[in-house]
Parts: C-alpha cells; sequence; structure tokens
C-alpha cells in the first residue's frame, strides 16, 4: 500500500471541531524536509507568504508571488501526509476582486493539492471570503496585525490597544466568521481582544502574539527553532539552531582546511579485482 493511502490528512471539518477543545497545533513549513519533520507533531501546517522573508531575505511579504507560494505549497504537500495544510494568497493576488481572489485561490488549490487558503482580512475581505468558501475553497481569515498591510501601518505593530483599533479588529474578524471562514488567524492583538474574540466568533482561532485562551497557536518554524538573532517578542524559542549550524559550519571549514576532510571513510576506492 503506498504512504498516501496509509496515511490521512486532517479535514477542514476537524480542525473546525476543535473549536473550545483540545487546541490546535500550528507552525509554518515551506519545504519537504522540513514539512516531513513537523507533520506528526501539528495538526496544521501553514505555507506563510512569511516565506518571503524567511527564506528569500525580503524586507516584508510585499514581494511575495503566487508562483513562489505555488512551488512553497507543492513542497510542503509532497513533505506531510497528516496535517491539514493552507497556502497563503499573497499580496496583490485576491485584493481586486472575489473573482481574482477565486483565480489565485483556485490555482493554488490545483497546482498545490492544499486543502485551503489563508487571506489578510481587512475591511472589505468578506465578501471575498464568502464568494470562495461557496465555490469549495476553504478560507481561513487573518486578523489583528496584518503583515501586507506593514506600508500602511508603518510596520509590523501589534493591534486593538486603542479603543477605535479594538473596534476595528473585532469587526473584521467577526465579519470573516460570518462569511464562512474555517478558522481565524489572530496576530499581534492584545490578550483580552483575542479573548474576546474567540469568544464571539464560531471559528477557531489560532494565536500568535496573541493569547493562550486562542483555540491553537501558531508560530513561525523558523524563529520557534532559534534560526534568527531577532524575533518578536511574542515568540519563545525551543531551539537554538543558529548556533548549532553555526558550530557544525565551523568544524566543517577547519576539517577542510586542515586536510582532515574528507578523510579514509569519505572516499571511493578502486575495487580490487
Ligand atoms: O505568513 C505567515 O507565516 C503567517 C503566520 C505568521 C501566521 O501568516
Amino acid at each position: 500500500m503506498s504512504k498516501q493511502v496509509q496515511s490521512r490528512r486532517l479535514t477542514v471539518p476537524e480542525i473546525v471541531q476543535r473549536k473550545g477543545g483540545e487546541k490546535l497545533v500550528c507552525l509554518t513549513a515551506y519545504t519537504a524536509p522540513m514539512a516531513a519533520l513537523l507533520d506528526e507533531h501539528v495538526e496544521l501546517l501553514l505555507v506563510g507568504d512569511s516565506v518571503g522573508m524567511v527564506l528569500h531575505g525580503l524586507p516584508t511579504t510585499v514581494g511575495v508571488t503566487l508562483e513562489m507560494m505555488i512551488l512553497h505549497g507543492q513542497a510542503v504537500m509532497r513533505g506531510a501526509s497528516h496535517a491539514l495544510v493552507v497556502v497563503d494568497l499573497p499580496f496583490g493576488s485576491y485584493e481586486r476582486s472575489p473573482q481574482q481572489a477565486h483565480e489565485s485561490a483556485a490555482r493554488l488549490m490545483r497546482e498545490t493539492g492544499c486543502q485551503a487558503v489563508k487571506v489578510e482580512a481587512g475591511e472589505g475581505i468578506a465578501e471575498t471570503i464568502a464568494f470562495l468558501t461557496a465555490r469549495g475553497i476553504p478560507v481561513v481569515g487573518h486578523v489583528g496585525l496584518r503583515p501586507q498591510a506593514a506600508h500602511v501601518d508603518g510596520g509590523f505593530k501589534a493591534k486593538g490597544r486603542t479603543a477605535a483599533e479594538r473596534e476595528r479588529v473585532l469587526a473584521e474578524a467577526h465579519a470573516a466568521d460570518q462569511a464562512g471562514a474555517f478558522a481565524l488567524v489572530v496576530e499581534g492583538v492584545a490578550s483580552d481582544l483575542a479573548d474576546e474574540i474567540t469568544r464571539a466568533v464560531r471559528a477557531p482561532t489560532i494565536g500568535i502574539g496573541a493569547s493562550p485562551g486562542c483555540d491553537g497557536q501558531i508560530l513561525v518554524t523558523d524563529d520557534m527553532l532559534g534560526l534568527f538573532d531577532w524575533t518578536p517578542k511574542f515568540v519563545r524559542r525551543y531551539g537554538k539552531l543558529r548556533q548549532v549550524i553555526s558550530d557544525a559550519v565551523a568544524s566543517y571549514a577547519s576539517d577542510v582546511r586542515s586536510g582532515q576532510f574528507p578523510g579514509e571513510a569519505e572516499l571511493y576506492r578502486l575495487r580490487a579485482r
């Protein structure tokens, strides 16, 4: 029996059923080997447009294209066989109209095999969420700090600290929920606002820089593994991979320079006849 037949991916309804229940464990993934490593530990893998900043060295997510998301989505789908895989619709690929969003989302799902897409749910996106959902495309909404709006906001700033902002974020969450988003990523908001959103919406909330009261949590995997010097306040580092990699590379460089690599065990020799 093939691996594909043996293992079964979690489905959208199974994620929805976790509202108010056992916490959802979610992480980002961009490559097949990392997806394979994470797969058994998580319920949801997000191919986030953070890939632009994390892997491609872009200053924001604005430069990420649909083609990049398709390539990374395909890689993650090859690596994971258990988690629900969601792929971000990147900046410029969905905001113009529900029809534009449908074209982009259908292409993402067709070409990657992913089960759902995520959109940053600012004002006016509810119609698009309803349009996609009605056409068989499950949608995750992303409210609060919306990285694709970094230029409007003047950076990556936490949300919901003033009354006006609270109302706006709450309204966006309500609108996305009522439009049919099956889950909501709540990023960078005051914790009591995240709790209020979690209580108010039907969809499970997935917090990042939000509150332990959310129905699940997500982090950028490379952040939590300690691959960067700087991470946002809300990241807890569960590893120190930056140091591990640097030490390994230093050992390699030293062995090459001293002639100790490659050694006898790493060489091919002519076979004795
Ligand atoms: O792009 C991304 O990785 C995300 C997460 C931070 C939720 O949207």
